[in-house]
């Protein structure tokens, strides 16, 4: 009769075996899937551990990630484990040794304790009636460890339940992994922008500090190179640029006249107007200016083009080259347009500067011979927005004082001459101050 029952025993066993594989294939699976999908690492490890405790019917457990700097285990996610369960749990070098030799397979706390961990630990671990504790190790590195409790069931642990604990560990490990190169890669990141930031910051402060050096040269017009720079950006903006056009467009106006350290310091103070022979020396800074700005590698390609054109018009009666309309680059359009309108609306040695009404009706004359057309309109637009209160702050204020802003008749020349210009759609601001 008993050699009849064992095959039956046998094979309740296997089905009982069979039951558990495919429950413990199920459970894999929807691990897989939390490792991958879940967003919060936080959630994927929760679930990962509510995964683990049910699929073995364990009562209580705990994940933890480690940190080799702090050489600690931090806990992550914990059930059952108790309030005085320890948040973090340091190791000495000799438990780090362990844990990376034992790889993922589970340590019984119970017959461990010649470890210092489980020395240290003992009354902890016992407290929570943690049986074992499992190393998360991938590729040799010791990423955390998953803390179980006793079975419900009360039985011990067989070799079959700690292939599945070391299978599920595993994912929970790649969770892990994964947590820690995401950590690592933002770190690169933001660092990568720290320096970024900070050399793109040491090249502004060097443009405006060669911006001053300019203008130290020339002290009838002082400030002309940032104001040009401001002038610059402000009719960026108004075209539309983008952030860092707009600021290649400030650095341009900064740095068109730097050729001018070329030039003899008499002749740029010269308080007369020059002679022919005088207007051909001074007539070489976009030239020298080109030469000091090309080799330099800037954020913004058009800086050098800028230095080089500023003085050249749309109808080809400019300098160095004669340059017609589109043969001129657009930087070096806005360059020449904010250039003329700060050389008319500051005194110079041997004039005063001109009424703004002059300066505007002038500007608008020569829209379309001197100045690029689209380039005088932006100009107009950004100043009219800004008598409408209709620009954040108040830049041309600023430059041109509030005296000049507040001269009689302004909004409606620039208005007027928005309206008038060809092929230009009026402007929408019908109220005046
Ligand atoms: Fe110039
Ligand atoms: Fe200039």
């Amino acid at each position: 009769m008993k050699a009849q029952l064992e095959p039956i025993k046998g094979l309740r066993e296997l089905s009982e075996e069979r039951t558990k594989l495919v429950h413990t294939f199920g459970a894999l699976a929807e691990l897989g899937h939390e490792v991958s999908h879940k967003q919060s690492f936080q959630d994927t490890v929760r679930t990962s551990m509510h995964l683990l405790l049910g699929s073995l019917a364990i009562m209580r457990g705990g994940v933890a990630r480690y940190s080799p700097f702090a050489h600690e285990f931090n806990m992550v996610a914990a059930r059952g484990l108790g309030e005085e369960f320890p948040l973090s749990l340091s190791l000495c070098p000799e438990d780090e040794r362990q844990f990376l030799s034992c790889g993922l397979y589970p340590i019984e706390a119970e017959h461990a304790r010649v470890l210092p961990f489980f020395q240290i630990y003992d009354r902890s671990l016992e407290r929570s009636k943690v049986a074992l504790a499992v190393p998360l190790v991938l590729r040799d590195e010791l990423l955390g460890a998953v803390f179980l409790g006793e079975k419900a069931s009360g039985e011990p642990y067989t070799s079959y339940d700690k292939e599945i604990i070391c299978a599920m560990a595993r994912h929970i490990g790649v969770a892990i992994a994964q947590r820690n190169m995401l950590a690592e890669l933002e770190r690169r990141a933001n660092e990568n922008r720290k320096l970024y930031e900070d050399l793109r910051m040491a090249y502004t402060d060097t443009v405006k500090a060669f911006a001053a050096a300019i203008d130290r040269k020339d002290k009838y017009t002082e400030g002309h190179s940032v104001r040009v720079g401001k002038y610059s950006e402000l009719i960026a903006a108004e075209l539309g640029w983008s952030e860092d056009e707009i600021e290649g467009a400030a650095v341009s106006g900064y740095l068109h006249d730097i050729g001018k350290i070329t030039v003899e310091r008499k002749l740029i103070n010269a308080p007369y107007r020059i002679n022919a022979k005088e207007s051909v020396e001074l007539s070489k800074h976009p030239g020298a200016g080109y030469d000091i700005l090309r080799p330099i590698h800037h954020p913004y390609e058009g800086v050098p083009l800028a230095a080089k054109y500023h003085h050249e018009r749309i109808d080809g009666r400019g300098y160095p080259d004669g340059l017609y309309d589109r043969e001129i680059p657009f930087i070096a359009k806005i360059v020449n347009l904010a250039d003329s309108f700060d050389a008319m609306t500051t005194d110079r040695p041997y004039k005063r500067r001109r009424p703004a009404g002059d300066v505007f009706e002038d500007l608008q004359r020569n829209s379309g011979k001197q100045f690029a057309p689209e380039v005088v309109q932006a100009l107009f637009r950004g100043i009219l927005k800004e008598l409408y209160g209709e620009s954040g702050g108040r830049p041309f204020r600023k430059l041109l004082g509030r005296e000049y802003m507040e001269s009689e008749g302004l909004a409606i020349t620039l208005k007027n001459a928005l309206n008038g210009s060809a092929g230009v759609a009026p402007i929408t601001l019908t109220s005046v101050d």
